[in-house]
C-alpha cells in the first residue's frame, strides 16, 4: 500500500506524477541511469511505462531505443520489460536478465560488461558520454529534500549528480527503517585531486545517511509499493555442501597456520547456491565476530548476522529470498546497527579491499589447468552475466578464492579445461580453486605445479585422465615449456561441445 507520508518535503510533493507522465519525459536515443543492484532497489513503475511507450512507438513504425546504465542486475520490470520491447540499444555494466541476455547473444543489444567499481569513476571521467535522465528508487524524501536510499545504493549518487533531469520512485514497500543504514561518501575526486578514502575498518562510516539532490533537477516523483525481485532460495545441494566443506577446512587450516586471525578477515561472497552453502557452513564454524566487506548481503549473511557470528556487514545492496526480505523488514531496527550500505564505488574499491585484506569467494564458469578463470562467457562467446565485482575483489583480496562444481550441464561440460575459452581473471589473480572434488591452493606455485594440483584436486574423475593426458603431451610437444600448451588442441574441448553437445570423448 502506498504510504503518503514518505515524502516529507512539501515543495517536492508538487512534482508527484504518474509513471506514464514520468516516462513521457524520456526521449528516444537518450541515456538513462537507473538505480538497482542484484534485483534490489531498482525502479519498478517508470521502466514498465517506458516499455509500453516504446512498444507503442514501434507499433506505429517509429524507432525508440534508449541506453541503460545501472548499478548491476535489476528485475523483470526493468531489464526484462525494456529488452522485450526491443527498447535497449546499449547496456552497462552488468546483466542477468534472461531476455536481455538472449538479445545480447543474438547481437541485438550492445553490452559493455565492466568492473563494478569502475562505473562511477568512468562516468565522471567522461568516458561513457552524457547522462540525460536518472530514474532512482528511494525509500523516502526528508523534509530538507534529501533522499533516503532504498535497498541498494549502487551508482545512485553518481547518476543523480550527473543527470540533466531526475525522476524519483518513492517505494512504500521498502522499510522506512532503512533510514540511517546507508553511508554515502562524497569525497571522491578525479586525478590529480584524488585523496585516500578514509575507511580503515569495515564498520567505519565516512559519509552521509542520505543522497543529496538538487530539487531543480527533479522533474517527476512517482509513488510505488512493489517488492524487489526477491528470488526463492533453494537449500544447498550435496555439491554445494561439499565445496563449502573444503573451503571451511581451508579457512580453519589458515587460522591454525597463523595466516588468518580467528575472526578471519572481512568476507566477500558472490551470490548463489554455493555462496549460500559456504555462509551456512560458517554458522557452525568456530569463527566468531566475523565481518563482511562485500558487494551484496544474501540470505546466508543475514543468518550469520542474526546468529551473532557476523559482527557487521558492509555492502552496496541486498539480494534476498522473499522470506529473508520479510525477516529483514520485520527486524530492520536491529539489522540497521550491523549493516552499512555504500555506493558500489566504495563497496568494491580496490584501495579499500587491499587495505582491509578481504577474503574473496566468487563463482566461475571454467578454469584452465593453469588457473586462468572465465567468469562470463560460455564457450568463449555467449555472455552469461558479466564480471560484476569479481575482478574488483579477486585482484585485490588477501586471498582470492573461486568456487565451482567440477562439471556443468549434467556432466557434459568440464569446468576444468586445457585452456579457458575467455579469461576474466588471469592466473596471478586466482589463488585458490575449489570444486566438490577438492581444493587447489595455487599460492606460490609455478604454472606446471598449478596444473598438477588443479587436475588432481579439482577436475571431475570423468575428465581427469584426459586432462592429465593433455598436460603430459603438452610437456612433450609444447613450443615452450614455461606454460605448456598445444594451441590446436587447447580449445578442442569447447569445439566438441559446440558440435556434439558434450565435451566427453
Ligand atoms: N559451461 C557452460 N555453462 C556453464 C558452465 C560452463 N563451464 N558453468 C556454469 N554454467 C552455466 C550453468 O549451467 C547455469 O546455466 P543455467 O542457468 O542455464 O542452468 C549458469 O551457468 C549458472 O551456473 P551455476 O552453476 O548455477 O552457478 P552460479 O549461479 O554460481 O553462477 C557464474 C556462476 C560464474 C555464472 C556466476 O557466479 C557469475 O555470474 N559470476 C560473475 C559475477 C561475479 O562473480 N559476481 C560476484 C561478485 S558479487
Amino acid at each position: 500500500m502506498i504510504d503518503r507520508g514518505r515524502i516529507a518535503c512539501e515543495r517536492l510533493r508538487a512534482k508527484l506524477a504518474t509513471a506514464e507522465e514520468a516516462a513521457s519525459l524520456i526521449t528516444s536515443g537518450t541515456t538513462i541511469g537507473m538505480s538497482g543492484f542484484t534485483g534490489a532497489g531498482y525502479p519498478k513503475a517508470v521502466p514498465l511505462a517506458l516499455a509500453a511507450r516504446i512498444e507503442a512507438a514501434h507499433a506505429a513504425g517509429d524507432s525508440f531505443r534508449v541506453r541503460i546504465w545501472t548499478g548491476a542486475s535489476t528485475g523483470p520490470e526493468l531489464d526484462g520489460a525494456l529488452a522485450k520491447a526491443d527498447g535497449i540499444e546499449f547496456r552497462l555494466p552488468y546483466n542477468s536478465d534472461p531476455i536481455a541476455r538472449e538479445k545480447i547473444n543474438r547481437g541485438e543489444m550492445d553490452y559493455f560488461d565492466m568492473h563494478l567499481s569502475q562505473v562511477a569513476p568512468m562516468a565522471w571521467q567522461g568516458f561513457l558520454g552524457p547522462l540525460d535522465t536518472a530514474v532512482i528508487e528511494v525509500a523516502g524524501i526528508r523534509a530538507d529534500g534529501s533522499l533516503i536510499p532504498s535497498s541498494s545504493v549502487g551508482n545512485n549518487k553518481t547518476w543523480i549528480d550527473q543527470a540533466s533531469q531526475v525522476i524519483l520512485e518513492v517505494n512504500s514497500w521498502q522499510s522506512p527503517a532503512l533510514e540511517g543504514m546507508h553511508d554515502i561518501y562524497y569525497g571522491t575526486a578525479l586525478p590529480p585531486n584524488r585523496i585516500p578514502i578514509p575507511l580503515v575498518r569495515p564498520d567505519d562510516r565516512i559519509g552521509e545517511t542520505s543522497l543529496r539532490c538538487d530539487p531543480e533537477k527533479i522533474v517527476a516523483i512517482v509513488e510505488t509499493d512493489a517488492p524487489d525481485r526477491n528470488l526463492p532460495f533453494s537449500p544447498p545441494d550435496a555439491t554445494a555442501r561439499a565445496i563449502a566443506g573444503h573451503l571451511l577446512e581451508f579457512l580453519r587450516h589458515e587460522v591454525a597456520r597463523g595466516r588468518l586471525p580467528p575472526s578471519l578477515l572481512p568476507l566477500q561472497s558472490g551470490v548463489g547456491n554455493i555462496a549460500n552453502a559456504v555462509l551456512a557452513g560458517l554458522l557452525d564454524s568456530p569463527f566468531e565476530a566475523m565481518t563482511a566487506y562485500t558487494e551484496v548481503i544474501q540470505d546466508g549473511m543475514l543468518d550469520l548476522l542474526a546468529a551473532g557470528k557476523l559482527r557487521m556487514a558492509s555492502a552496496t545492496s541486498f539480494s534476498l529470498s522473499p522470506e529473508a526480505a520479510a525477516a529483514l523488514n520485520a527486524d530492520m531496527d536491529r539489522f540497521r546497527n550491523s549493516i552499512i550500505l555504500r555506493p558500489q564505488e566504495i563497496s568494491n574499491h580496490p584501495e579499500i579491499i587491499r587495505r582491509l585484506g578481504c577474503i574473496a569467494m566468487n563463482g566461475l564458469i571454467e578454469a584452465d589447468i593453469y588457473g586462468n578463470v572465465n567468469s562470463t562467457h560460455v564457450m568463449g562467446s555467449r555472455i552469461q552475466n558479466g564480471i560484476g565485482g569479481s575482478g574488483d575483489f579477486a585482484r585485490n583480496a588477501y586471498v582470492s578464492i573461486f568456487v565451482t562444481p567440477s562439471t556443468a550441464k549434467k556432466g557434459q561440460i568440464s569446468a576444468i579445461v586445457p585452456m579457458a575459452s575467455h579469461v576474466d581473471h588471469i592466473n596471478q589473480d586466482v589463488q585458490v580453486i575449489v570444486t566438490e572434488q577438492g581444493l587447489a591452493d595455487l599460492r606460490g606455485l609455478s604454472p606446471k605445479q598449478r596444473a598438477k594440483v588443479i587436475i588432481e584436486n579439482c577436475a571431475h574423475p570423468d575428465f581427469r585422465p584426459a586432462l592429465a593426458d593433455y598436460f603430459r603431451r603438452a610437456r612433450e610437444h609444447s613450443y615452450g615449456l614455461q606454460t605448456p600448451c598445444l594451441p590446436a588442441e587447447a580449445l578442442s574441448w569447447h569445439q566438441r561441445y559446440i558440435e556434439t553437445g558434450t565435451m566427453r570423448f
